[in-house]
C-alpha cells in the first residue's frame, strides 16, 4: 500500500486527508514513478474546488499535474530503474491518477528522463511551469532580447518564472499586480517597471512588444489595447476566473496589427524538458521555490495554494 490524497467530490484544502490506496500496478505503455517531489499548481486548486464534479475527470481521483522521481517500474518504456525523470500533464491527475502519492503509473510517452545535479525539491519547481513559461515565451511570443515584456498577473509562480527567463535572455521586463502590498516583489523578482493593476493598463504601459497574460479573459482585451503594433499577445492564464470569451469577434476585439496566442502545456516533449534544464544551467539560474511542505503536511500545502498566500511554487516532498 501506499499513502495518497484520494478525492471524490469537491474538497477544501483544510478537509484534504492522506488515505492508503493499492500501489498501482505497471502495464504495457506505462511505467511506475517513485515519486520524490511536486510542485503544486493552481490548475490542482481548481479540480479540488469544481472541476472534479465534470464526467472527464475519473473518480476517484488521486490530483497532481507533474512530479520528479525515480523509475521504480519501467515496464516496457526502455526507461532503466532508477533513471532520474520528470512528468506531467497528459491528463495528468484528472484523466488518470496524478502524484499527490508516493507512486505514480504514468503513460511512458508523458515521463522524460533528465539529467540534473539539482535537488529533487528545486527540480520539483521546474516542470509545468518552467515548461509553461518557455512554451508561452518562445514558442508563441518568440522572445528575443530586444524585446519589452509585458507579464500581467505576475505574482504566480508561473508570472515569476516567466520574469526569471526573460531577463536572463536580456529582455526589459514590466510587471503588474492588483495588490499594492506585492509591488516589491516584482522589484526583487527583477522587473524593470512595475505597475499596479486597477484593471486598465491603457496609457499606463509603453513600448511593450509581447505581453504574457495571466489574468486571461478578463483583461486580456485591455492588455491588446495596451500594446505596440505589430506586439505579439499570449494568453496562457487564467487567474481573474473567467474561462470562456462569450461573443468574441476577432474583428473588433482583436485591434489591427496584434497578435494573439495562447498556449496549453499538455504537450511537452524530451527535447525542451531537456532545453529548459539545460537553460537554467547555462544561466546558472535557481530554481524559484516559494514554500516547501513535507508529503505528512499535504493538507496545509493545499489551504496554502487555495489562499494564494505563497510567492511562487508550492513544492511538496515525499518524507
Ligand atoms: N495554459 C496553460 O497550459 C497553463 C499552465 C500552467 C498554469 N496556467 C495558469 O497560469 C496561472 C498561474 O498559475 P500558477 O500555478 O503559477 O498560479 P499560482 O502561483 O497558484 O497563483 C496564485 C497567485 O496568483 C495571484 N492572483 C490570483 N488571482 C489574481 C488576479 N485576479 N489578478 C492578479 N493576480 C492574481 C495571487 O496573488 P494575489 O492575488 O495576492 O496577487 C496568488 O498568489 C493560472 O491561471 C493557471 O491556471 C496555465
Amino acid at each position: 500500500m501506499m499513502k495518497a490524497v484520494v478525492l471524490t467530490k469537491p474538497t477544501k484544502g483544510e478537509d484534504v486527508v492522506l488515505s492508503e490506496f493499492d500501489i498501482p500496478e505497471v502495464r504495457p505503455g506505462w511505467v511506475l514513478v517513485k515519486v520524490k517531489a511536486f510542485g503544486m499548481n493552481h490548475s490542482e486548486a481548481i479540480l479540488r474546488e469544481f472541476e472534479i464534479e465534470n464526467d472527464y475527470i475519473q473518480k476517484p481521483i488521486i490530483p497532481g499535474i507533474e512530479c520528479v522521481g525515480e523509475i521504480d517500474d519501467p515496464s516496457d518504456s526502455g526507461l532503466v530503474k532508477g533513471q532520474k525523470v520528470v512528468a506531467l500533464m497528459g491528463g495528468m491527475g484528472r484523466s488518470f491518477n496524478g502524484s499527490y502519492a508516493e507512486y505514480a503509473l504514468l503513460p511512458s510517452h508523458h515521463v522524460f528522463p533528465v539529467e540534473s545535479k539539482l535537488s529533487w525539491t528545486d527540480m520539483a519547481a521546474i516542470p509545468e511551469t518552467y515548461f509553461t513559461a518557455w512554451g508561452s515565451l518562445f514558442q508563441c511570443l518568440r522572445l528575443t532580447p530586444q524585446d519589452v515584456l509585458l507579464v500581467r498577473g505576475s505574482t504566480c509562480a508561473l508570472g515569476y518564472v516567466a520574469i526569471q527567463l526573460a531577463k536572463a535572455l536580456g529582455c526589459k521586463v514590466i510587471g503588474t499586480t492588483h495588490r499594492e502590498s506585492k509591488i516589491n516583489l516584482l522589484s526583487g523578482a527583477g522587473c524593470d517597471e512595475w505597475i499596479l493593476d486597477n484593471g486598465s493598463l491603457r496609457g499606463k504601459v509603453h513600448g511593450v512588444t509581447k505581453a504574457l497574460e495571466l489574468i486571461g479573459i478578463k483583461t486580456v482585451q485591455d492588455t491588446m489595447m495596451s500594446v505596440e503594433q505589430g506586439a505579439i499577445v499570449c494568453n496562457t492564464g487564467v487567474l481573474g476566473k473567467v474561462y470562456e470569451w462569450n461573443h468574441f469577434d476577432p474583428i473588433k476585439d482583436i485591434p489591427n496589427g496584434v497578435c494573439l496566442t495562447g498556449f496549453y502545456s499538455n504537450y511537452p516533449s524530451t527535447r525542451i524538458i531537456q532545453d529548459i534544464f539545460d537553460f537554467i544551467d547555462a544561466h546558472d539560474l535557481k530554481p524559484l521555490v516559494g514554500a516547501v511542505y513535507d508529503f505528512k503536511d499535504i493538507r496545509d500545502a493545499c489551504i496554502a495554494l487555495d489562499g494564494g498566500k505563497v510567492n511562487g511554487k508550492i513544492i511538496v516532498r515525499m518524507d
